[in-house]
């Protein structure tokens, strides 16, 4: 056996599903017989913001609070599933008289407000395709995706407009329309958010939009290039509904919260969809972390499903498991972390302070769902990541030089890999098919994840088998971060890794050499944080930067960040045979 795959442990009432799910079907039957549960458009159509939204209403459901908002000066409003329905009708009215069709991307680039919710469902009722942008980056990771996604609408607030696209409009020809969530449309080309919905109606016949079609856009790094665009379609939600009912076990009533911010794919996935196609209470804080808000927003909003990142339970385990003592959690019936490693002591400690130990689940931008997980109901391996999903076949496999793959035994440590055919797998990268094309080898999506499985297919997560790094649970290529600083004129070449820290994961770090005239100093090393704090935004600027006179190269010129990193960690610089060999950059 060198691969995993887990049967047989549906809920005892799916029989459509547990019909599938014998030991000779296919992984195709399965996922039909989750498609068979979705209701559809006519003519075999799908479309993801019907299934999240409209059938609820369709089916008596309409007064159940979708979304309970929590403002971050303590606001707190509901939007019914009846509400919701609406103004995303209205969105999806706007979009076309602005004459958005099929297939144009329509980008939001604000916090967790109720206008992001709504341009999110409308958009993939208009047809549309969603493109999420994070609200903490700065003006270029901005004009990058905004450019690279060829956005026609934009989502946003006054200030985040005024701050970080106002000036830069001359560079995005395809950016037809802003929409303003607070303010009115004060030049050509920005708008009133409010008063172009206020002017719909709220009635709104879903164009056709089949399985196939694009339905979100999800912007991810590598470690070369600027950043991926990732595409998912609207059969995504087949994946996305399935996972949250086997690993979450949501059902009707629940109230349900995940702390991920929609500008990345966990708050759209899992912060948006999966929780309104189970048709429960989604509650959405905008505030940032503060772990006696979060105690007091698990006990007020009695939480019955939590889905959280390891470096938000780190922080909370900073104050010790007394604070979350003085809180009723007993609501709270299943915890969950996703995004980084999360250790046997950070799912302990949920047992402990909240009364629920947490799950760890694995996935990717690519991925667009869950694929393995600690489920629940099954025995939890505190440690590891879990075992794949009914439907979803996983191994840990070595790349051949030939371009295929040999699968490895249990315990060997190699790449993880998922066989393709689940329906939220992305279907390309925007306008690059050869960087696509690399992500697979012999009918396997290549994770560029490093694991190891054991003998009763839990798998163990090791690390990355590129340069991107993980900082507060957010995924960051070197690429961009090196890119801004080599703006700078004093700056000749800089290297990116990540720096271990005891609660974000890894801290972005850069090394840079200087060109010849310049000197290192207290004032340039100043200057050039901040220059890369203005360009990039606190998300993703670097906080440690150190002068170094040469990066290590291979003979090709690229940056060996390895070396970087184990100089940084004070480990020996490696063989330097290392040097000439040049690493073939995956997917
Ligand atoms: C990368 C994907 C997290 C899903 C949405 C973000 C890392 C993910 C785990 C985990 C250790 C994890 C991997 C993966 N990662 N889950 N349970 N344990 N590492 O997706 O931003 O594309 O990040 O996050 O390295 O490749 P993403």
């Amino acid at each position: 056996m060198s691969e995993t795959t887990t049967r047989g442990e549906l809920e005892p009432d799916e029989s459509t599903l547990n019909r599938a799910n014998d030991a000779t079907a296919h992984a195709d039957s399965f996922w039909a017989a989750a498609r068979s549960e979705l209701e559809g458009l006519p003519g075999g159509g799908l479309n993801i913001a019907c299934e999240a939204v409209d059938r609820h209403v369709r089916a008596g459901r309409g007064a159940t609070v979708a979304l309970r908002w929590r403002g971050k000066n303590g606001e707190r409003r509901d939007f019914s599933y009846a509400e919701l329905a609406s103004l995303s009708n209205r969105f999806a009215h706007t979009l076309h008289q602005l004459g958005i069709s099929k297939g144009d991307r329509v980008c939001t680039l604000a916090g967790r407000i109720p206008e992001l919710y709504i341009a999110a469902l409308g958009t993939l009722k208009a047809g549309a395709v969603f493109c999420p942008l994070f609200s903490a980056f700065g003006p270029e990771p901005v004009r990058v995706r905004l450019s690279k996604s060829r956005a026609r609408v934009l989502v946003t607030t006054a200030l985040l407009y005024q701050r970080k696209v106002r000036a830069q409009r001359v560079d995005l020809p395809d950016l037809a329309h802003v929409l303003l969530t607070d303010s009115g449309g004060a030049e050509p080309g920005v708008h009133s958010f409010h008063a172009l919905l206020d002017a719909e109606s709220d009635a709104f016949t879903l164009p056709f939009t089949a399985p196939e079609d694009w339905a979100l856009l999800h912007f991810t790094s590598g470690t070369t290039g600027t950043p991926k665009g990732a595409i998912h379609v609207h059969e995504a939600i087949v994946a996305h509904r399935l996972s949250a009912r086997l690993v979450f076990a949501l059902r009707p009533g629940d109230v349900y919260w995940c702390t991920a911010d929609p500008g990345w794919v966990t708050g759209v996935s899992y912060g948006i969809i999966a929780p309104l196609a189970h048709g429960v209470t989604l509650v959405v804080d905008e505030a940032d972390f503060d772990a006696g808000r979060w105690y007091a927003l698990l006990e007020q909003e009695r939480v019955n499903v939590w889905y959280t990142a390891p470096t938000a339970i780190r922080m909370l385990m900073k104050g010790g498991t007394e604070p979350a003592r003085g809180y009723d959690l007993s609501a709270l019936r299943f915890a969950a972390s996703v995004g980084e490693p999360l250790n046997p002591e950070g799912v302990r400690w949920g047992q402990e302070a909240l009364g629920q130990p947490f799950h760890d689940t694995w996935w990717q931008t690519e991925t667009g769902a869950i694929l393995i997980a600690n489920r629940h109901g099954q025995e939890l391996r505190p440690g590891s990541m879990g075992r794949p999903l009914p439907g979803i076949t996983t191994a840990i496999v070595r790349r051949r030089p030939d371009g295929g793959i040999d699968r490895l035994d249990a315990g060997e440590e190699g790449e993880l890999a998922v066989r393709v055919g689940w329906p939220s797998l992305f279907r390309g990268y925007l306008d690059d098919a050869e960087r696509y094309q690399a992500c697979f080898a012999d009918g396997w999506y290549l994770s560029g994840d490093l694991a190891t499985r054991d003998v009763e297919g839990y798998y163990w997560f090791l690390g990355r088998d590129d340069d991107v790094i993980k900082s507060a649970g957010h995924l960051i290529g070197p690429f961009e971060v090196e890119s801004a600083l080599l703006q700078h004129p004093a700056v000749a070449e800089a290297g990116m890794i990540g720096k271990p820290d005891p609660f974000a994961g890894n801290i972005v770090k850069v090394f840079v050499a200087l060109k010849p005239g310049y000197v290192a100093s207290a004032a340039l090393h100043k200057e050039l944080l901040g220059f890369a704090r203005t360009r990039l935004g606190p998300a993703v600027a670097p906080r440690e930067l150190e002068f170094i006179a040469d990066l290590p190269k291979t003979r090709s010129g690229k940056i060996m960040r390895r070396l970087l990193r184990n100089r940084e960690l004070g480990l020996p610089l490696g063989d330097l045979a290392v040097l000439d060999t040049d690493v073939t950059p995956t997917c």
